[in-house]
C-alpha cells in the first residue's frame, strides 16, 4: 500500500474481487531489497546482465529496420503468427508438440494465469493446488474468490496419494482445475517425479478434471534428467501455461498458453478486455531472439552460472545454517526452499534480516491460511557467489540468535 494512504475516502466504491486481492509480499519487498547494500535473495530475478548484450541490439535493430511499422502497431489479440512457430519450437525441446493455432501470447505467463481463473472460476468453486505453491498464482486466482484445497509436496512434487484421499473424501462439486508447477517449483525448488506424473493424470481421467500445468524453468535444468510436460500426454485435460521470462527476459513480459480450442477461445474473449494485445514490439524482438537460436546461446550461458550460484548456496547452508534445518536441492531453476524449526516465524524474523542487510520471501507469503510460517524462499539466481556466501552467513546469524532467544524463553516447540 502506498505510504501516504491514511484514511481511503473510496472504500464503498471497491468490488467484492478487488477486496479479495492483497499486496504481494514480493512486490512489498522488492521496494526495500532493490537497494545496493542489501543482498537479497527475495525476488526471483534472472540474471539479465548475462544476455548477449551485442545480439540484443542488433536483434532490436533488425526488428526496426524490417518490421518498423508491424513493430509500433495493434497486432492480433492471439498474438504473432510467426512468434508462436518459434514457441512451437520450445516447447518441442521439452517434449511438448503443438500446434501455432493453439497458442495464445499473453503479456508474461501471470497473465494466463489471470486468465485462465476469469474463465474457469465462480467464487465458491473448488480449486487444487501445491502447498506452498507459486505466489503470483494465488494473487490471480483470488479475486475470483475459490475454494483452495492445498495439497503438500515432497521431494518428488505434489503429494498424489494425499490428492487422492481428498478427491475421494470431497462433497459437493468437484474442483475446477488442479494447478501445478512441476519443474523446479517456486518455491519449492522441487521437480514432480515421471512417476508422480502418470498418477496425476490418472487422477484426472479418473474424476474427469483440468489441469494447469505451468512451466517457467523446465529449460533450466543444470542436472539430471528432464521429465516430459504432463501436457504432451494428454492435450484434452492439461493447459499449459509457459513464458519467456526466464529463458530471455521478464522485461519483454512475453507468455503463452496451449489450450484446448474452446478454452483458447474463451481466453482470446478476456484476454481482448484486458489489453487487446501483447506488445508487438517484445513479440517481434522475441521471435528475432529465438529464430536466430539466441536463447540458447544464453541458456548456455546462465545455466552454469545458476548451478554454481546454487552450489555457492547449498555449501554456505552446510557450513553456516543450524543442524535442525532443511532445505531442497534444486537440479535447476531459481529457488531453493528452506524449512526452520518449527516455532521459528520467518515473517517476524525478515525485519531483523534485513537489519542485517539481508532479504528473502516468508514461507506463509506461498500457502492459503497460515501454513509455512518456519519455512523461507531463498532465490539463488541473482546475487554472485561471494554475497550469496556472505549473505547467508548473515542470514544464519539471525535464525541462530532467535532460536537462543526462543529456548531461553522456553518457547521452542
Ligand atoms: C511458477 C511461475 N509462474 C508464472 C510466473 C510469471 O512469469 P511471467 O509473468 O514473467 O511470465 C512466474 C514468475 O516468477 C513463476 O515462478
Amino acid at each position: 500500500m502506498s505510504p501516504e494512504i491514511i484514511f481511503d475516502p473510496y472504500t464503498n466504491l471497491y468490488s467484492e474481487a478487488t477486496s479479495l486481492t492483497r499486496s504481494s509480499e514480493v512486490r512489498d519487498l522488492m521496494s526495500v531489497t532493490g537497494r545496493a547494500d542489501i543482498i537479497s535473495f527475495a525476488g526471483g530475478l534472472p540474471y539479465i546482465e548475462g544476455l548477449p548484450h551485442e545480439d540484443i541490439t542488433a536483434a532490436m535493430e533488425t526488428v526496426i529496420r524490417e518490421s518498423y511499422t508491424e513493430a509500433f502497431q495493434y497486432g492480433e489479440t492471439e498474438g504473432k503468427g510467426t512468434l508462436k512457430e518459434m514457441l512451437v519450437e520450445v516447447m518441442a525441446r521439452e517434449g511438448l508438440h503443438a500446434e501455432p493455432e493453439h497458442v495464445l501470447i499473453t503479456t508474461g505467463s501471470q497473465q494466463a494465469l489471470d486468465l485462465l481463473a476469469r474463465t474457469l472460476i465462480d467464487p465458491g468453486d473448488p480449486i487444487v493446488i501445491e502447498g506452498p505453491t507459486y505466489i503470483g498464482a494465488l494473487t490471480a486466482f483470488r479475486p475470483a474468490d475459490p475454494g483452495f484445497i492445498t495439497v503438500p509436496l515432497d521431494e518428488d512434487g505434489m503429494q498424489i496419494d494425499v490428492l487422492a484421499a481428498k478427491l475421494a473424501g470431497l462433497e459437493g462439486p468437484p474442483p475446477k482445475f488442479i494447478y501445478v508447477v512441476p519443474n523446479f517449483h517456486n518455491p519449492g525448488g522441487v521437480t514432480m517425479s515421471g512417476e508422480r506424473r502418470r498418477d496425476l493424470l490418472a487422477l484426472a481421467e479418473k474424476y474427469d478434471l483440468l489441469i494447469i500445468e505451468d512451466n517457467p524453468y523446465g529449460l533450466l535444468r543444470f542436472e539430471g534428467e528432464p521429465c516430459e510436460p504432463l501436457a504432451s500426454h494428454d492435450r484434452r485435460r492439461v493447459v499449459y501455461v509457459s513464458t519467456l521470462s526466464k529463458i530471455i527476459s521478464p522485461g519483454i513480459r512475453t507468455g503463452w498458453v496451449l489450450a484446448p480450442a474452446p478454452i483458447f477461445d474463451r481466453l482470446v474473449n478476456l484476454k481482448q478486455s484486458a489489453d487487446l494485445c501483447s506488445p508487438s514490439l517484445s513479440q517481434l524482438f522475441a521471435e528475432q531472439f529465438l529464430r536466430q537460436g539466441l536463447w540458447n546461446k544464453n541458456l548456455d550461458n546462465i545455466r552454469p552460472i545458476y548451478r554454481s550460484r546454487r552450489d555457492a548456496m547449498l555449501q554456505s547452508l552446510e557450513e553456516y545454517f543450524p543442524e535442525e534445518a532443511r532445505w531442497t536441492r534444486p537440479q535447476g531453476g531459481l529457488f531453493i526452499w528452506v524449512e526452520l524449526p518449527r516455532y521459528l516465524d520467518s515473517a517476524k524474523m525478515l525485519p531483523l534480516s534485513i537489519l542485517q542487510k539481508v532479504a528473502y520471501v516468508p514461507g506463509a507469503a506461498f500457502y492459503v491460511g497460515g501454513a509455512g510460517s518456519n519455512f523461507m524462499r531463498l532465490n539463488f539466481s541473482f546475487a554472485e557467489e561471494d554475497r550469496i556466501a556472505e549473505g547467508i552467513k548473515r542470514l544464519s546469524k539471525v535464525v541462530k540468535k532467535e532460536m537462543v532467544l526462543y529456548r531461553s524463553l522456553g518457547l521452542d516447540h
